[in-house]
């Protein structure tokens, strides 16, 4: 039988392996993490004061396991060497060329990790599949790891991260389950056992879900594809809603006291954004094409639609009611993370926004308190765009305000304030639907929420 140490390695130290071994490492005081990646300055940044990821409560947690059993580094061939339980959460984006291009995930680094692990290892691993994945891809990665005939023997477990940026240490610390999944052998099940272990530490047995490997892979893709299906679907709705006299907020409080469909994630908005969502659904979309299932892949596939035209629905009504001209208009755009309490912007609809405001000629001016640096890079090459990290700065001289981003502080803003610095007519467009619509047209903004009857003075 195999023994494995409690030795702990993690290559990949993004947003998902960053957090989340940072969380074992805490939790478990009895095991040493490791967490390595190719990328020197975000393994630098993981051993400073200031760190890669913007996470509520990460920067305790990093700060009590770091150098105790919690370590950083780039060398990765002598990680592995060292190392039995290896959880790989490197990039899977989505393939921008070749067979499968815009749809389906790019696998190179992945691939690369494997033959690295392959070529490092001289006794029995057990690999761990982080990273969200098309389903199969164990099966590849089996192959890869059985391609070379040196006694040495692999497990490959899938463990899907289904936590979320933003609330990453509270979803760790109590998640509404870990899934697991594994080949029904006995090496496998003994690898899913290690790891069901791992988990015990903090997380009652009952929550910890155990299937076949394809099983937990597809489970993510399929999770994410509902979360983001009820977002376009309430999006959906908030465009009928603007056309009638309902308000998407009444709806939504209506439909979600059924408790088959619950209450949470049925905020409007200008779309979602975020490194999985779309990436996920067009994985599964890609999965249905190849398998033929075209009515399927189609059906997802609105999903997808739905988001885009939400974003583009979302500037035409600034268009519309900004006398349907922008040019030399200046407009701030408060916040431009994909979603509040995070600095990533991967997939924010602030970038398609911020880009096609600029397109209509008007002068964008970005304010967002941890995206600022993400912004930059994601706009470097849009001309007409300033940054401004204090948002009544960012307001002055501009004509129309629009959120992007619900950032508990932009409730707070002292908008009479604002309103006196701005140029008149001033508006806001939110598309967070988070302010007080009311107030805001009472200080004298014309006011236009998502899916709710506009508050305009003329
Ligand atoms: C998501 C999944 O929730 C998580 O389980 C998975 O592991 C990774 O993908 P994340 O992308 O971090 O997490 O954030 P999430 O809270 O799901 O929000 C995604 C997007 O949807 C954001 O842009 C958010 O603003 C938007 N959203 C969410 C809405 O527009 N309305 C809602 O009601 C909820
Ligand atoms: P996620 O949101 O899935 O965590 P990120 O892009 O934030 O994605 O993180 C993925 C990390 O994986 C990056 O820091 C990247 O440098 C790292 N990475 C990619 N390929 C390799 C590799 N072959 N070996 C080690 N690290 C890698």
């Amino acid at each position: 039988m195999t023994m494995y140490n409690t030795n702990i390695l993690c290559i990949g130290a993004g947003y998902v392996g960053g957090p989340t071994m940072a969380f074992i490492a805490y939790k478990c005081p009895h095991y040493r993490v490791t967490v390595v990646d190719v990328n020197r300055e975000r393994i630098a940044a993981w051993n400073s004061d200031s760190l890669p990821v913007y996470e509520p409560g990460l920067d305790k947690v990093v700060r009590t396991a770091r150098g105790r059993n919690l370590f950083f580094s780039t060398e990765i061939e002598k990680a592995i060497q060292e190392n039995d339980v290896i959880f790989v959460s490197v990039n899977t984006p989505t393939k921008t060329f070749g067979v499968g291009e815009g749809m389906a995930a790019d696998l190179q680094y992945w691939e690369r990790t494997a033959r690295q692990i392959l070529n490092h290892s001289s006794n029995s691993k057990i690999v761990i599949e982080k990273s969200t994945l098309p389903v199969k891809t164990a099966l590849a990665m089996e192959r890869i790891l059985k391609s070379n005939n040196n006694g040495v023997s692999f497990d490959i477990l899938s463990n899907p991260e289904f936590l979320a940026e933003g609330t990453a240490i509270a979803d760790l610390e109590n998640p509404d389950r870990v899934l697991i999944g594994s080949r029904d052998t006995e090496s496998g099940i003994r690898a899913r056992d290690v790891l069901v272990e791992i988990y015990l530490n903090w997380v009652p047995r009952e929550r910890i879900l155990t299937t076949n490997t394809w099983s937990s892979e597809l489970s993510k893709l399929v999770a994410n594809a509902f979360l983001a299906q009820r977002i376009s679907s309430i999006n959906a709705v908030s465009a009928l809603c603007e056309k009638t006299d309902a308000d998407i907020g009444e709806v939504a409080r209506a439909v979600g006291f059924d408790s088959r469909i619950g209450n949470r994630f049925l905020n409007a908005s200008i779309g979602f954004g975020g490194s999985c969502f779309k990436k996920d659904i067009l994985n599964l979309v890609y999965l249905c094409r190849t398998y033929g299932l075209e009515e399927v892949a189609d059906y997802w596939e609105r999903v997808v639609r739905i988001n885009e035209y939400q974003k583009e629905r979302f500037v035409l009504n600034m268009l519309n009611a900004m006398f349907n001209t922008l040019a030399g208009k200046r407009i701030c755009l408060l916040g431009f993370a994909f979603k509040a309490d995070t600095g990533d912007t991967r997939e924010a609809p602030a970038i398609y926004i911020a880009k096609r405001l600029a397109e209509e000629k008007a002068e964008v001016v970005i304010t967002d308190p941890k995206a600022l640096p993400n912004a930059m890079l994601d706009l470097n090459k849009v001309t007409g765009v300033t940054y401004e990290i204090d948002p009544y700065k960012a307001a002055e001289g501009c004509d129309a305000l629009a959120i992007m981003t619900e950032w508990g502080l932009y409730k707070g803003l002292d908008y009479r304030t604002i309103y006196d610095s701005m140029t008149k007519p001033a508006f806001v467009f939110d598309g967070r639907n988070i302010l007080d619509h009311q107030h805001l047209h009472e200080v004298g903004f014309n006011v236009f929420p998502i899916g709710k009857p506009a508050l305009a003075h003329f």
